[in-house]
């Protein structure tokens, strides 16, 4: 195998590891900022994973391998000497963050080598794919570095409180202290989810991808980020339909995925269908006294006696001829008063006879309809309103 392929094998491997230690730490830690630290974890995993262990098999596949060395999870970590380290469980934050700034590093190094032996080759397209993973690994290693000297100087503000509390207790210092400390931890506690620092650049560069060859994987990610931590995409789908306008196809299709933009989906669709349900109440108000003459001939044709194959037949067919409305629930009513049973199979193959009475009974009552539609003007607004249906059309073509 040549160099160049061992030292992609190498990077894919790692690459899978690294989601792995990412994907497996972050709901485990412990201590402060862990919440914060979380999230980092799992958008850095969603990186390791969807953009760069793809990215890699993509090239991989483009120069001709079938990614056998790397089926195996068992070959992984025979793939390259930067082997997976495992962390104690409840491990803290800040060995976490200690232990990816090293592999973070690593990756760096193994990114700059991939760079330079692709270049020996002339191959600009696989260093150019490094390039691009390599400014994501910087950007993680220099977040982490961001979160551990953030604890950093937590702690040693922590050490000189602790110290302070212990020199004087009971002092009108050591209160006033204490309540600080207490104010700080209550707000911690209460501090509603907002666009951070990191949002704000994972923004950014899901927004410098718009538009540009690398838009559809920046799609995927938000799907990723979406499934795992909603909120944080609906923080950052905010964000970025500030930023687009809402009218951007990209944001359209955020949409789609964001739970709030879903959200907003499912109101407007909710809106939409009481404005159809309203509008449609509006029609048969206004169609009612042509209701109240088909419903008379309805208890004509289907109240005196009738066997109950002759009941479903007429049924049916008015149902064909009409499209669901009102009236089916009136002939529901009257069917259960029978005991009759409407989901009833009835025998097929009627004779020309039954059909053509059949079809004249049904016919009675959609001409009492008719005739009394012809005086109506229906809702103009309404009739646009609502959704349309073979009742709403029939009524339609028939009132004035
Ligand atoms: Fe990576
Ligand atoms: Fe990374």
């Amino acid at each position: 195998m040549d160099t160049l392929i061992q030292l992609l094998y190498a990077a894919l491997s790692e690459e899978f590891q690294q989601f792995y230690q990412y994907f497996i730490t972050k709901d485990i830690l412990t201590g402060q900022q862990r919440h914060a630290v979380s999230e980092s974890f799992t958008d850095f995993a969603v990186d390791e994973l969807h953009d760069h262990a793809q990215k890699l098999i993509d090239r991989l596949i483009q120069l001709g391998e079938k990614l056998q060395p790397i089926q195996s999870p068992m070959s992984w970590p025979l793939l390259t000497k930067n082997s997976f380290k495992l962390l104690s469980p409840n491990c803290s934050v800040l060995d976490a963050i200690l232990l990816n700034i090293e592999t973070e590093e690593a990756a760096i190094k193994r990114y700059e080598e991939i760079i330079t032996a692709a270049e020996a080759l002339n191959d600009q397209t696989t260093a150019e794919v490094a390039r691009q993973i390599l400014l994501d690994e910087q950007e993680h290693k220099q977040e982490l570095i961001d979160f551990r000297d953030d604890i950093d100087s937590l702690f040693k503000a922590r050490v000189n409180s602790l110290e302070l509390s212990k020199a004087r207790k009971g002092t009108p210092e050591y209160n006033e202290w204490l309540r600080k400390y207490k104010e700080k931890r209550g707000a911690a506690q209460v501090e509603p989810l907002t666009l951070t620092e990191h949002d704000k650049q994972r923004v950014e560069s899901l927004l410098s991808d718009v538009g540009t060859s690398r838009e559809s994987r920046a799609r995927k990610k938000f799907v990723r980020l979406a499934e795992v931590n909603p909120e944080k995409a609906d923080i950052r789908f905010k964000e970025i339909k500030e930023r687009l306008g809402e009218d951007h196809n990209f944001v359209k299709t955020l949409e789609r995925i964001s739970p709030e933009g879903v959200k907003s989906i499912d109101e407007a669709r909710t809106k939409k269908k009481e404005a159809q349900d309203k509008a449609r109440e509006e029609i048969f108000e206004a169609a009612k006294p042509a209701l109240e003459a088909a419903s008379k001939e309805i208890k004509k044709q289907f109240g005196g006696s009738i066997s109950e194959d002759k009941f479903i037949l007429r049924f049916e067919k008015l149902q064909s001829v009409l499209g669901q409305n009102p009236l089916l629930d009136q002939i529901r009513d009257i069917a259960k008063s029978k005991n009759f049973d409407l989901s009833k199979q009835v025998p097929v193959g009627l004779s020309w006879k039954q059909e053509a009475h059949t079809s004249m009974r049904v016919r009675q009552i959609t001409n009492a309809l008719k005739n009394s539609l012809k005086d109506i003007t229906l809702p103009k607004e309404a009739l646009s309103n609502a959704k349309s249906s073979q009742f709403i059309d029939f009524l339609k073509e028939n009132s004035k």
